[in-house]
């Protein structure tokens, strides 16, 4: 079967609204052309993001009816830490609220003025968290990423004459760690392979530089190793996971992602030392160690959510749901990169409006235009979110100008896929009456959750 149905049935629904386009105008306008400032309720099928908007298993359900919240020594704590032990195999674990905080405890620990931190490519928050600390983050994906249309099975890996260069220019002793984001949300969401990752490790082990995996998406980048890379077809995920995680040294999770829960992160390495001291920060801003920031209902869902996530029917069915949305929009020529990732499609906004420039918010202009024909939330991944009007004019507008539709995890079924497909479709169709965007607010820093926008006017 090329697209297996949903490996479960539904117990609870949720019923999503269709408001009048005139009603969605409206909206849009009191938002500022803005897709953030919209009320969730309002939006009929909504792609902002595949984090914290999985649903929950009934074992997960049933998890949270014995959780433990007991202060300090929470049963359910030991069962959250086993879970992470027994896929990662790391022996420190560190429980968070959500990803950016254990990026945020570590960061806080390593990186000061003159630090590099490598990755294939950081999100936004790991960036954000290494240049609050005054370090510099270095984006060394292999050239691939960049051009949507391009195939490659491993379109995540790192670049490793990219890496050695950094390594050589800057000198080991400034990069206390390297990373790598499993799978590449920043460039697509896509896979990095098994040998990649061994490679990655070989050279740092030359300058003894730690390795550390970005790991939201684990199970979907194993997946894509099983049946991409040779050699990998016949083992099972834990087992895929458990060799993938032996190469490096420590991660950070947000359980957001695979661990199909609606909050909750950790941190996992194996360094005593250094998680004492990142135990002792936490303690400071977050919480006990036995819990941090979560309920201990929370840890029992994340325990069940790691295993539910690597059940291989469970993600044939997600990278396909992901790969029949991307087929339909190919099959009508609307670009998009190739091939799609583990969580979600990203369409080329430039070659969708190749009349928009990318000073007037290409993706942000489709963005506006699928909520407000349609009633779908997607986010722009572009100027308008890495732009910066500081910056030299040449170096204000990033490489790719991208609208991610991202899905959540076993949430809307294959006929919401066909919807969308469907509704870019017509966009498509009359994609020459689609305006270009301008801005009317921007904040200093992260400006795309708050900036306000609006149509240019016709010459
Ligand atoms: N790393 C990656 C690769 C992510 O995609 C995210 C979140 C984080 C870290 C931070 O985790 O949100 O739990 O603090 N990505 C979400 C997204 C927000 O929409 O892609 P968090």
């Amino acid at each position: 079967m090329r697209f297996p149905a949903e490996p479960f049935k539904i117990k609870v629904v949720e019923p999503i609204q269709k408001t009048s386009y005139e009603e969605r105008v409206h909206l849009l306008e009191q938002a500022g052309l803005n897709i953030f400032g919209l009320p969730a309720e309002k939006i009929y099928i909504d792609l902002l993001t595949d984090s914290g908007t999985s649903a929950m298993s009934d074992h997960q359900w049933g998890a949270l009816m014995i959780g433990d919240e007991a202060y300090a020594g929470s049963k359910s704590y030991y069962k959250f830490e086993q879970a992470v032990k027994s896929i990662t195999g790391y022996k420190d674990v560190i429980p968070t609220h959500q990803g950016r905080v254990a990026e945020n405890l570590l960061f806080s620990m390593i990186v000061k003025k003159g630090i590099i931190i490598p990755n294939n490519s950081h999100f936004d928050t790991t960036r954000a968290n290494i240049e609050y600390h005054d370090g510099q983050a270095l984006d060394l994906v292999i050239d691939e990423a960049y051009h949507p249309e391009v195939y490659h099975p491993f379109k995540g890996n790192m670049d490793l004459g990219k890496l050695e260069h950094t390594i050589t220019k800057f000198g080991a002793e400034r990069i206390p760690v390297c990373f790598l984001t499993i799978t590449n949300n920043s460039g697509g969401g896509q896979p990095v392979s098994m040998q990649n990752i061994r490679e990655v490790k070989a050279l740092l082990a030359r300058f003894n530089i730690p390795l550390f995996f970005d790991a939201c998406r684990f199970a979907e980048n194993c997946f894509f190793i099983k049946q991409r890379e040779h050699g990998y077809a016949e083992k099972s995920i834990a087992e895929i996971a458990r060799e993938m995680f032996s190469y490096a040294d420590g991660c950070t999770m947000s359980a957001k992602k695979d661990g199909l829960v609606n909050i909750g992160g950790f941190l996992a390495l194996n360094n005593d030392e250094l998680a004492k001291r990142i135990t002792n920060l936490l303690i400071l801003i977050e919480g006990f160690p036995t819990y941090g920031g979560m309920a201990g209902r929370d840890l029992e869902a994340i325990a069940v959510g790691l295993q539910e996530v690597m059940d291989e029917s469970y993600l044939a069915y997600r990278t396909s749901q992901v790969q029949y949305l991307a087929e339909l929009l190919e099959k009508e020529n609307i670009s998009i990169i190739k091939p799609p990732g583990g969580h979600a499609v990203y369409v080329d906004a430039q070659h969708f409006l190749p009349h928009i420039p990318p000073a007037q918010f290409p993706g942000q202009a489709l963005v506006v235009e699928l909520y407000k024909k349609f009633g779908i939330r997607a986010v722009e991944i572009g100027s308008l979110m890495f732009g910066n009007k500081n910056a030299l004019a040449a170096a204000s507008h990033p490489t790719l100008e991208l609208v991610r539709l991202a899905i959540p995890r076993r949430v809307y079924t294959t006929m919401h896929m066909t919807y969308v497909a469907e509704a870019l479709t017509e966009l498509f169709k009359s994609r020459n009456q689609i305006k270009g965007l301008r801005l009317t607010y921007e904040a200093p820093v992260l400006r795309h959750f708050t900036a306000r926008l609006e149509t240019v006017p016709p010459h």
